[in-house]
C-alpha cells in the first residue's frame, strides 16, 4: 500500500494567498487579473482557509470561508460564507474536496455558526455535503426598455434623486444597507473590508461600462434608497442601443424603490436594462405595465447547510405557529441526526431532542433548503424528499417555514 501523499492544514499566513489563487486559476481555467486577486485579498481570512499539500506538487486544493452574518426570517445569525473552493485538475476526483468539506463543516460547528452557505459553480457539487437550494435569483434583462413602463411614480414630495460617486456617499450607503438588510433574508453583513470590496471598481474590470455611479433617493429624514449602476453606450444603423446595468438596489421605502427604478428605466439612449440580482418576489414585477418584457431567467443563488440543527432552527422565526417533530438524517454530522421537536412562532422558537414520534422525516439538505423561508416544504414533499408522517403536517409546517419576503442576495462571495 502506498503512503497518502496529501496533508490537510490551515493556511497560516496571508503570504500564501497568491499560491491559493494559483490553484484557483488552474481549477477554474481562468487567468485572474491582479486587480481581482487584490480585491479578494481585502476580505480573505487565512485562518479559515484550509489547503491540501501534495508531497511533490505543493498546495493542490483549497476551501475558505468568510465570517459574516446572514439575515434569516426574523433574525440575523452568524453564517460561514464558504468560498474560493478549487482542486488542481491533475488531483481531482481523489476525494480532496470531500476532505476539505468534512474539515470545514466540523470547524464551522465548533465556531458556533449554525449554518454554512455558498454560491455553487455547479449545483451538483454540494448536495452530497448536505447543502440545500435555499434561494433563487432572477436575472432581469429588459431587452427593449421602451416596452416597459412603470405604472406608478413616486410622489414629488417624497424626496429627490441625486447622482454621486459611491465613494462620496459611502457612509450613507452603509447606514441604509444596515437598516434594510435586517428585513431581507439572505442578505449578508458588510464590514469595513466588505464595503471596500463591494465598492472597488477597477477600470480594467469594467468590460466597456462606465465607472459605477450611486443614485441616491433622499427623503426629508435622509437617505431612503440607493442604486449602484453603470452604463454602456452603443449604436447601430437604427440609432442608440445603450445599456443600463444595475449593480444593486437598496430601498428603505416604497417611494424610494419606485423613484429609483423609474429613473433607471428612463435613461436616455439606453435600450436595455440589466439587473442580475433580482429577488424571486422583486417588487419591480408588480410595478411595470408589461411584466413579461422584463425577460427574466431564473438561476440558483444561495445553498445553505444546517450544521447545528437545534441552534439553527431556534435562531429563526416562523410565520405561523409550529409544533412539529422532525426526524432528520445527516450522513456527515451525526449530532444532527435524530428526532427534534420544534416549537415556535413569529416571536421566537425552541428546538430540542425528543423521543416522541416523528411528524415529518427529511434530510439535512431539506432543512437547509427551507431555512431562509424561500423553498416550500410542500414542494420538497411533492418531490418525495420530505415525508409526511402525520396527516396535514406538511401544510402547517410549510406555512410556518415560509416568510413574507423571499430570500435574495446582493453579493456573489
Ligand atoms: C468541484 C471540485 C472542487 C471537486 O473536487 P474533487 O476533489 O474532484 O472532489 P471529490 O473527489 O472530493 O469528489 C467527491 C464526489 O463529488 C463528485 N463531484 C465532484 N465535483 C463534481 C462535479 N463538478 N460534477 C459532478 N460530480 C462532482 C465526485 O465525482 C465524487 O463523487 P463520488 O463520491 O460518487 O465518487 C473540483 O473539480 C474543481 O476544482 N472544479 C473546478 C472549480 C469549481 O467548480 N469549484 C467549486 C466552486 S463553488
Amino acid at each position: 500500500m502506498t503512503a497518502d501523499p496529501y496533508r490537510l492544514r490551515t493556511l497560516e499566513s496571508i503570504d500564501d494567498f497568491p499560491r491559493v489563487f494559483d490553484v484557483l486559476a488552474a481549477a477554474f481555467g481562468e487567468d485572474f487579473p491582479d486587480e481581482e486577486i487584490e480585491k479578494d485579498r481585502l476580505v480573505f481570512e487565512p485562518t479559515r482557509a484550509h489547503v491540501i499539500d501534495h508531497d511533490d506538487d505543493g498546495i493542490v486544493a483549497h476551501a475558505g470561508a468568510y465570517t459574516r452574518e446572514v439575515t434569516v426570517p426574523g433574525a440575523a445569525i452568524p453564517a460561514a460564507h464558504v468560498t474560493l473552493v478549487g482542486v488542481r485538475p491533475t488531483h481531482r476526483r481523489r476525494g480532496l474536496l470531500t476532505r476539505l468539506m468534512m474539515r470545514q463543516l466540523r470547524e464551522v460547528r465548533e465556531r458556533g455558526e449554525p449554518v454554512a452557505m455558498l454560491w455553487a459553480s455547479e449545483g451538483r457539487i454540494y448536495q452530497r455535503f448536505g447543502y440545500g437550494l435555499a434561494a433563487l435569483r432572477h436575472i432581469i434583462l429588459a431587452a427593449d426598455k421602451r416596452e416597459v413602463r412603470l405604472t406608478r411614480s413616486a410622489a414629488p414630495e417624497a424626496g429627490r434623486l441625486r447622482d454621486t460617486s459611491p465613494g462620496q456617499a459611502r457612509k450613507e450607503l452603509e447606514q441604509l444597507y444596515e437598516r434594510v438588510r435586517a428585513e431581507r433574508p439572505g442578505w449578508s453583513s458588510r464590514s469595513e473590508n466588505w464595503w471596500n470590496w463591494r465598492l472597488l471598481d477597477a477600470p480594467t474590470r469594467r468590460q466597456g461600462y462606465t465607472e459605477r455611479r450611486a443614485l441616491l433617493f433622499e427623503g426629508s429624514e435622509g437617505l431612503d434608497g440607493y442604486a449602484l449602476w453603470r452604463r454602456k453606450g452603443d449604436w447601430d444603423e437604427t440609432g442608440p442601443k445603450g445599456e443600463v446595468n444595475v449593480v444593486e438596489v437598496v430601498a428603505g421605502t416604497p417611494e424610494a424603490y419606485v423613484a429609483l427604478w423609474d429613473f433607471l428605466f428612463s435613461v436616455d439612449l439606453a435600450r436595455t436594462v440589466r439587473y442580475t440580482f433580482a429577488a424571486t418576489d422583486e417588487p419591480l414585477r408588480y410595478l411595470v405595465n408589461e411584466p413579461r418584457a422584463l425577460g427574466d431567467k431564473v438561476a440558483d443563488s444561495l445553498w445553505v447547510r444546517v450544521v447545528d440543527v437545534p441552534a439553527a432552527l431556534s435562531a429563526r422565526r416562523y410565520a405561523a405557529p409550529v409544533d412539529v417533530v422532525l426526524e432528520v438524517s445527516d450522513g456527515l454530522i451525526p449530532e444532527n441526526a435524530g428526532r427534534w421537536r420544534l416549537t415556535g412562532d413569529a416571536s421566537g422558537a425552541f428546538c430540542t431532542a425528543t423521543t416522541d414520534p416523528a411528524d415529518l422525516a427529511c434530510d439535512i439538505a431539506d432543512l437547509g433548503a427551507v431555512y431562509l423561508g424561500g423553498t416550500a416544504l410542500g414542494a420538497l414533499a411533492a418531490a418525495g424528499r420530505v415525508r409526511e408522517l402525520r396527516p396535514g403536517v406538511v401544510a402547517t409546517a410549510s406555512a410556518a417555514f415560509g416568510w413574507h419576503r423571499q430570500p435574495s442576495t446582493l453579493d456573489i462571495f
